[in-house]
């Protein structure tokens, strides 16, 4: 929790796309992946154009954690359903992440919208989407082409 207090405020674009390179083969696990995106992406767009409106941000934090649950569950059933052999490891890395993002819910309940926090949750959530999908969400690709 700490590193959230330590880190220091640059600005930093930090904008991701969406390409075929993401692409899982799982149409509706793309869309969500799609949609995850644009919500990461709406946060630093918030955070490129101050002041940060506190409405704003709770609804966006509020969508994006609702979101991200129901996507994960939907993904892992997908898995499951497929007999994918990165299941376990996906279901592990959803929860790890689930935990860092009620880390974040907290801090952010008792800071309000402040940009250093935001920011910092902003790359970890960009970095980690990026890094899940091409690493485990990936490996749906080879079961869909097995069916
Ligand atoms: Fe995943």
């Amino acid at each position: 929790m700490q590193q959230f207090v330590r880190w220091k405020w640059k600005l930093y674009i930090n904008m991701l796309s969406w390409s075929e390179q993401y692409a899982t083969g799982v149409a509706l696990v793309d869309a969500q992946h799609q949609m995850l995106i644009r919500q990461i992406n709406d946060l630093e767009r918030m955070l490129l154009n101050p002041p940060l409106v506190k409405e704003d941000c709770d609804n966006l934090l509020r969508f994006l954690s609702g979101y991200l649950e129901t996507h994960f569950r939907f993904e892992e059933e997908c898995m499951q359903r497929l007999r994918c052999s990165a299941y376990h490891q996906n279901k592990k890395a959803h929860a790890e992440f689930l935990a860092i993002c009620m880390q974040f819910q907290e801090l952010y309940l008792e800071a309000g919208p402040e940009a250093e926090l935001l920011k910092h949750f902003q790359m970890d959530a960009a970095n980690w989407i990026s890094d899940h999908i091409l690493t485990l969400d990936l490996r749906l690709r080879g079961c869909v082409a097995r069916q």
